[in-house]
């Protein structure tokens, strides 16, 4: 087993060596790239990942940890530690294309020290599918790293279940149960950490994105209707899958900004029972999430497709799906629309409840997003500009907000947390108060991602 392992290794190191001298063509890149994919498969006779971490500055595969180091080895451990990966996870199922990917990105990654989220994502865009870093278990992670994580896993999986429909195969619903699952816990220990993340808009990849934000926005939803764990990760399931049935329908469809034509939309309006096909294939899947699916367009007013019957019922969590679809709609910027405030958003939707969305819902999101939602730029009375970055408990008290630019204008270096309730010195009452909304088109884009990070440390 220890030569093996080390054989592992050793052809990563070779690959990565060579492909600073050769076009990553050359056999000298990939011929050991396809030997370390010859290499670990019989790891996965008894056993689904399989574990590469830098400890102490040795290189460990499966516990076993790899002493006689070559110069490619030494290079291979030198990249993994100056990008900021303390643990690779080889997954059953890895492909040679995802090892060659693999080590282009250890080669081509230039920045040092990315955060594991960052790295995560990146996998996902460079289309690596079986390969996932992890921090160690020894290393603290705080609530905004951890939801990340569980993010950016669940984009992983959605990345790869669309990509396996495209395929011709059908995806692992075990693997959407496990991220809605990871997503659920986290959406109970830290909405507000997990809410953010929904705000941080990819462009180029719409539909991974807002799967992953729909069933984010469709947990919190339903953990405020107070609903037991299987119906939340049933729902939850739903919104990750929800447009998964898109990948029946061309490309530059999908993506073409401005209006469809009437046929183009008859196109479109298949997508739901498209999905509804999928996940009939589909493993861990449940009867309701399937509905769910099929319904997610069906509009409370029974208005829009596929057109139900009369004598038709629809499941009453296809409405939740659908406020969660409709809200991150909303706040994204499309080619052909510009994003909406989560305020906007919440007021366009309110002229919709009872027509296209259930009211009570839509209440309840707006309720449980508070008066400002996470994302939303405000003004304070001191004149300064922040944005919020948590909202209070049960709807009372106030927001958390961090400060981005001072009462000048001026943008601050880094985003200053503060605690509304501090008081003022002389008066004793609280120094700083929320004035009211400010439009960020008004102000230079601000990460959210970056924000967070700056005021969580
Ligand atoms: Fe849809
Ligand atoms: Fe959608």
């Amino acid at each position: 087993m220890e030569s093996a392992i080390a054989g592992v290794v050793r052809c990563l190191g070779a690959s990565l060596k060579n492909l600073g001298l050769y076009p990553a063509t050359h056999p000298l890149v990939r011929t050991p790239v396809e030997k370390c994919r010859l290499e670990l498969a019989p790891f996965f006779a008894d056993r689904s990942e399989l574990a590469l971490t830098v400890s102490d500055g040795t290189l460990v595969l499966e516990g076993v940890p790899i002493f006689q180091l070559t110069s490619s080895l030494e290079l291979f451990m030198a990249r993994l530690g100056a990008i900021g990966l303390p643990a690779v996870i080889f997954e059953r199922g890895v492909s040679v294309e995802d090892i060659e990917l693999f080590v282009r990105f250890l080669h081509e990654t230039k920045e040092q020290g990315l955060p594991i989220p960052e790295i995560t994502s990146r996998l996902a865009r460079w289309g690596v599918t079986h390969i996932r870093v992890t921090a160690t278990d020894a290393e603290e992670k705080d609530d905004f790293t951890l939801a990340r994580e569980v993010y950016g896993n669940a984009l992983n999986v959605v990345v790869r279940a669309l990509k396996d429909v495209r395929n011709g195969k059908i995806p692992d619903g075990a693997e959407s149960d496990r991220a809605v699952r990871e997503m659920s816990g986290m959406v109970s220990q830290n909405r507000d950490a997990m809410l953010a993340l929904t705000l941080i808009k990819n462009f180029d990849e719409y539909t991974y994105n807002h799967s992953v934000n729909v069933s984010v926005l469709s947990l919190t939803v339903a953990e405020t209707l107070g609903l037991s764990e299987t119906e939340r990760i049933g729902i939850g399931v739903a919104g990750l899958l929800h447009d998964v049935g898109k990948t029946q329908v061309a490309l530059d469809l999908i993506r073409k900004p401005g209006t469809l034509t009437v046929e183009e939309f008859e196109e479109i309006k298949k997508h739901p029972e498209e999905g509804f096909a999928i996940l009939g294939k589909m493993t861990h899947i449940k009867e309701s999430t399937r509905a769910v699916v099929r319904e997610h367009h069906m509009r409370f007013d029974r208005t829009g497709y596929p057109r139900p019957e009369p004598e038709y019922r629809m499941n009453p969590y296809s409405h939740v799906i659908a406020v969660a679809d409709c809200f991150d709609a909303l706040t994204t910027m499309r080619s052909y629309q510009k994003a909406r405030t989560p305020q906007q958003a919440l007021d366009i939707m309110k002229k919709l409840a009872g027509k296209s969305l259930d009211p009570d819902l839509v209440a309840l999101m707006d309720r449980s997003l508070g008066v400002y939602p996470v994302g939303t730029m405000v003004r304070l009375n001191t004149m300064e500009v922040g944005v919020v970055t948590g909202t209070p408990g049960a709807g009372k008290g106030a927001p958390k907000v961090a400060i981005l630019f001072d009462r000048s204008g001026n943008p601050l270096a880094v985003p200053q947390g503060v605690d509304l309730k501090e008081p003022d010195p002389s008066s004793g009452r609280p120094r700083r108060m929320i004035l009211g909304t400010v439009n960020p088109l008004m102000h230079p884009p601000v990460s959210m991602s970056g924000i967070l990070q700056a005021v969580s440390a």
